[in-house]
């Protein structure tokens, strides 16, 4: 991925920084959203798997990329500990950046199918107290999902699939609160991996003197410099 000056090629830059700032908007809007209703609501999340969706299809670009360039050697100055540091750091970052958007899609997904029979039971209220406020929202859904207003999004069938008949709401609704508590921890665990991130580039950059940030295009590197 190098191209001699220690800098990721242009490609890679630029994947990267589109992709960090769609993970870090999402994770904004992810938890803005939980206090959000009506359009406010649906707006949020239309960008939220637009966005996330975006992230797992540059990542898909990024990780052939990636395979198929070496990246810039890395400074004199870095120790072994810390290079295998930095590798851990970056794969763990790559299954975020793959789970994340999976996970969250399959969250949408585990959601009664448009008109089934599980939808009609929720929303005619026959469910009685086995269904909220949130399960009706949900089940009143009349058009498909679309990405990015464009593309329409494709429902993982086999976890739609399961509340199509009324038997299916309750443990379809149990596995939709599972997966959205395993998406929820998710963003924690990015948001400690993206600190550590920052981190590990700022001590290179600041405490140990090297072009750090120049090889993600930040500032210039040693070899542009007179
Ligand atoms: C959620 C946001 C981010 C993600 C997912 C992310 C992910 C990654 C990954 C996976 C790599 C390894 C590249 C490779 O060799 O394949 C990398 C490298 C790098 N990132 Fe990030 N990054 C994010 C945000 C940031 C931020 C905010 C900074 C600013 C300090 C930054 C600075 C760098 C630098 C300097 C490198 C080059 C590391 C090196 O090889 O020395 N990243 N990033
Ligand atoms: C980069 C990828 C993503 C990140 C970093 C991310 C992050 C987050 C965060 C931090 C939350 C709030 C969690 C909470 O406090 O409950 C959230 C909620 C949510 N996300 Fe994502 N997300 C991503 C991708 C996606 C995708 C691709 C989808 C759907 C296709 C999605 C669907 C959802 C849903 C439905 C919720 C609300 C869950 C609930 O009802 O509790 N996310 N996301």
């Amino acid at each position: 991925m190098s191209n001699g000056n220690n800098r990721y090629t242009r490609v890679a830059i630029l994947l990267h920084w589109a992709i960090a700032a769609l993970i870090i908007a999402n994770l904004v809007v992810g938890y803005v959203m939980e206090d959000l209703t009506g359009t406010a609501r649906s707006t949020a999340l239309n960008f939220h798997y637009s966005s996330g969706l975006t992230v797992l299809l540059l990542t898909v670009v990024r990780v052939v990329w990636r395979l198929t360039h070496e990246p810039p050697p890395h400074p004199e100055s870095m120790k072994p500990w810390e290079r295998h540091a930095a590798s851990l750091g970056h794969f763990a970052l790559y299954l975020v950046m793959v789970l994340m958007p999976l996970v969250g899609w399959a969250v949408i997904s585990a959601n009664p199918p448009i008109g089934s029979e599980g939808a009609k039971a929720i929303i005619s209220g026959e469910l009685g107290s086995k269904v909220d406020a949130a399960d009706v929202r949900r089940a009143s859904r009349k058009a498909p999902r679309m990405i990015w207003g464009v593309v329409e999004l494709p429902e993982m069938g086999f976890l739609e699939r399961i509340a199509e008949t009324p038997d299916g709401v309750r443990p379809q609704r149990i596995l939709h609160d599972e997966l959205a508590e395993w998406h929820k921890v998710g963003g924690y665990l990015t948001i400690a991996l993206l600190l550590l991130h920052v981190l590990g580039a700022v001590k290179h950059q600041w405490f140990d003197g090297e072009a750090e940030f120049a090889r993600m295009g930040i500032g210039r590197s040693r070899a542009d410099k007179p």
